[in-house]
């Protein structure tokens, strides 16, 4: 036999990793788990244990609890006992804490790593290369972190408890990715596994006292989705982060809509694999092995629809073929296999049933022809190539190895077929031009672009997503915000629902003895003045009841046409920056031209005092987010492998904006100004008791150069507007800073499709002090990050 055919024939011998460490540490435990509660473990109250099982083989591999109300309720208290001692320490002392999990972590790393393939099902080379060291990575990051976190956020705080709930694709990598950042916050926490793969999160527990981290400060309560449901409801958890799908993440948002919970959601994608005619198909294909199949595909941010320009794709998918016919599909614990096992039986039944609906509605499926082991749970690479755009397998997170292939011929139809989807997690682009790729990368909804490379992460770069893939970054700067709060906003009173000066006698204007000109303000819609589509209006009373004016009752059909005017106007996100910090300042010049009778008509309801403060104030504070409209940039992170990550902040879109009655002209550009200053376009509902501020800011917008579309507004009854900005698909985020009602019922209506919401939860903000009024805390609403990967030096 030749050398070459000797090459060609060789066959893998078998390279088992030894589990009999992982597996005497479940038995020293009795292969019996109570929940990690106040540092020690804690039988639970119900006394319900359930199985853990190796999916590559079905044998029970330890039995943990399931949580009830009560042990959740146990670990809550646990944390909050925590908390004081946990905040009072230094940053330091809290980043040696972080730093010593990270060492633990190193050390036990080939446990952790065998311990969680068993308990997953995933390969061991990728829970030992690439899982286990990412959760160092993480914890060292957020070690330093806590170090600076008082030179780096002044003037923020924690925000108490956090309830965590996490999946099981990544188990312990999740975990890291929630608790470092929250600890480095000053936060305590409660982390519920997900059911199918606890046993990380339990080795954790024990690091966490071989670290000697106070008792309280990290607490896990196992059990299933009712577990996590009883942690999202208690009253004393601060903020939930939550990772997982779609359906979960949305009954969360619907049941901590009532409540004061910060919100972070990391939930699933369809994300596009884009390759160009003149990418290095090689590598593409390569590419694509890590984007789908790694993971078993079990991964939120997959490349799951593969996107060919036509003119390769015969060529390409013959080269996909061939690859797939070189994937080893076997034991995780092998550690040549490339493929492991589906995580567990409903699972891979889920996986079996989208394909067979994918093939129903014309894909071809084509499998190669691996061996697949019989015993275990294990689905073969599969590719569906014709799948048409709208077919449930183009369109649904299948979390299996599936790839759903489609072709587009021209750059523009490559990034609208990669835009058709809700989800906005994560895309590649392959391409050799740098102009294609990052042209292509810039129009993309993704929190994530990888330009010629795949499935990159680093705890440096924010990774979440856009749309209904979820909002919050986990991981950076941004990541660490989501674990933060101004101290001044926690312990803010309740808000005003109405001008501060209605509690004093009103200042009577300057012209008062003169009759007063009849007012008839109008509606501003795509930069026109409009009548409102039900021909009705409303009166405007001064605080001592005088009759001010009238303004018109915007309706549904109003808010529809200027939500339509605003996305027209989307090319406001595409302008350069300088170019919107000129408009901004033109505002302000305009305004301040007009300084005199917008005071003296806004004095007639807020008096004299404040209507002057609000118009000087307001003045300043148009000038001071032209300032920052181009000095708000994204950064340029050096993660560990040979890239750079482009943060770039982009704008959210078109975003709705509820303004609060207490300071009507300045709260209305306290809000409207940053969200315009990063390039979102607005529809803003001026405060019912005074909407005719209206008639003076669109006089000063029509003046300024502001492009038609950018600000529209809508007068009218503000719980009816809001209701339809809520509910309309169109709208990217909504901010309602009415009362407590109005935040509780944003959260709420928005649910649908997941708008991002910020809201002054009912709280005072003051608008006339600057820490309060402006800032950094409303421009970080006003973007989202989308981390570009691109290849960088040797
Ligand atoms: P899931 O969303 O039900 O589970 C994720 C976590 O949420 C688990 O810890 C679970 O116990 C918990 N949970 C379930 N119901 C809950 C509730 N009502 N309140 C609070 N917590 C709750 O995901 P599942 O059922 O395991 O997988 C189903 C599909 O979800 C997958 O096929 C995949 O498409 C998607 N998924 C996406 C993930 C991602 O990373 N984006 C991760 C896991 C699943």
């Amino acid at each position: 036999m030749s050398i070459v055919e000797k090459f060609m024939t060789m066959e893998y011998g078998p390279a088992p990793e030894d589990p009999r460490e992982a597996l005497a540490w479940l038995d020293r435990h009795g292969r019996r788990f109570g929940h990690f509660i106040k540092g020690a473990w804690q039988a639970p109250a119900a006394g319900i244990y359930f199985d853990t099982a190796d999916p590559s083989t079905g044998e029970k591999l330890a039995t943990v609890a399931q949580g009830s109300t009560l042990d959740v309720d146990s670990a809550v208290r646990a944390a909050r006992a925590a908390l004081p001692a946990w905040q009072s320490l230094t940053p330091h002392a809290r980043a040696r804490y972080l730093y010593a999990l990270a060492r633990q972590v190193q050390k036990h790393s080939r446990w952790l790593a065998v311990l969680e393939t068993l308990d997953n099902g995933k390969p061991i080379r990728e829970s030992r290369d690439i899982d286990i060291p990412l959760v160092a990575r993480h914890f060292y990051h957020h070690a330093g972190w806590a170090q600076l976190l008082e030179q780096e956020f002044p003037g923020y705080t924690a925000c108490g408890v956090i309830g965590q709930i996490i999946p099981w694709n990544f188990p312990l990598l999740m975990l890291a990715w929630k608790i470092a950042p929250a600890l480095a916050a000053g936060n305590t926490v409660v982390l519920k596994p997900a059911e199918f793969t606890p046993l990380t999160a339990l080795a954790f527990a024990q690091i966490c006292q071989e670290a000697g981290l106070p008792a309280g400060v990290v607490n896990i309560v196992t059990g299933d989705g009712a577990t996590g449901e009883a942690l999202v409801k208690h009253p004393d958890v601060d903020k939930i982060a939550f990772t997982g799908s779609t359906e979960v993440g949305r009954a969360i948002r619907k049941a901590t809509a009532q409540s004061h919970k910060k919100l972070s959601l990391e939930l699933g994608g369809k994300s596009p694999f884009i390759i160009f005619e003149d990418a290095d198909l090689d590598s593409a294909v390569e590419g694509l092995v890590d984007g789908i199949w790694f993971n078993q595909g079990q991964v939120c941010c997959a490349g799951s629809r593969l996107l060919m320009q036509e003119s390769i794709a015969d060529k390409l998918i013959g080269k996909i073929q061939d690859r797939m016919n070189t994937l080893r599909i076997g034991s995780p614990l092998d550690k040549a296999i490339d493929i492991g096992a589906i995580v567990a039986r409903v699972q891979l039944e889920r996986i079996q049933r989208l394909v067979d609906q994918g093939i129903a509605e014309g894909a071809t499926c084509w499998q190669p022809s691996i061996p697949v082991p019989s015993r275990g749970l294990y689905f073969p690479p599969t590719l569906l190539s014709n799948v048409h755009p709208t077919s449930v397998v183009a369109q649904q997170e299948i979390f299996g190895p599936v790839l759903a292939a489609m072709t587009f011929r021209t750059p523009r139809e490559a990034v609208e077929l990669a835009n058709n989807t809700v989800y906005g997690l994560a895309a590649c682009v392959w391409s050799e031009s740098i102009n294609v790729s990052l042209h292509v990368a810039a129009q993309l909804k993704a929190g994530v672009v990888w330009v010629n490379c795949t499935n990159l992460f680093d705890a440096a770069c924010g990774f979440g997503g856009y749309r209904e893939s979820g909002y919050g970054r986990e991981g950076g700067r941004e990541g660490l915000l989501e674990y933060l709060e101004p101290a001044w906003f926690k312990n803010a009173p309740p808000v005003h629902t109405t001008p501060l000066a209605k509690d004093q006698p009103p200042e009577q204007p300057a012209d008062f003895a003169a009759p007063l000109i009849d007012r008839t303000v109008k509606l501003y819609i795509g930069g026109k003045q409009a009548r409102p589509d039900s021909g009705y209006s409303m009166e405007v009373r001064a605080a001592d009841g005088r009759l001010l004016g009238e303004a018109p009752l915007g309706n549904r059909k109003d808010i529809r046409n200027a939500v339509e005017a605003a996305r027209k106007a989307e090319a406001w996100g595409r302008a350069t920056a300088h170019n919107r910090a000129q408009v901004l300042y033109y505002v302000a010049e305009n305004l301040s031209q007009r300084r005199e009778e917008v005071a003296s008509r806004l004095s007639a309801v807020v008096g004299k005092k404040q209507a002057e403060a609000e118009v000087s104030l307001g003045i300043e504070r148009v000038f001071s987010y032209a300032a920052w409209a181009d000095k708000y940039e994204g950064a340029v992170h050096n993660p560990p492998f040979r890239n750079v990550a482009l943060a770039m902040k982009e704008p959210i879109g078109t975003v709705g904006v509820v303004c609060p009655a207490d300071a009507p002209l300045l709260g209305f550009i306290s809000l409207v100004m940053p969200a315009i200053s990063t390039g979102n376009t607005v529809i803003a509902i001026p405060s019912e008791q005074y909407p005719l501020i209206t008639g003076d800011l669109y006089q000063v917008f029509e003046t300024s150069d502001l492009p038609d579309g950018v600000v529209n507004i809508v007068t009218g009854r503000g719980a009816e507007l809001m209701k339809t900005l809520a509910e309309h698909d169109d709208v990217d985020a909504i901010w309602c800073f009415t009362d407590e009602a109005g935040a509780a019922a944003v959260k709420t209506l928005s649910v649908g499709n997941l708008k991002q919401v910020f809201t002054n939860e009912g709280r005072a903000i003051d608008w006339f002090d600057v820490k309060q009024g402006e800032g950094r805390w409303f421009l970080d609403h006003t973007v989202q990050v989308k981390n570009i990967w691109v290849p960088y030096g040797e």
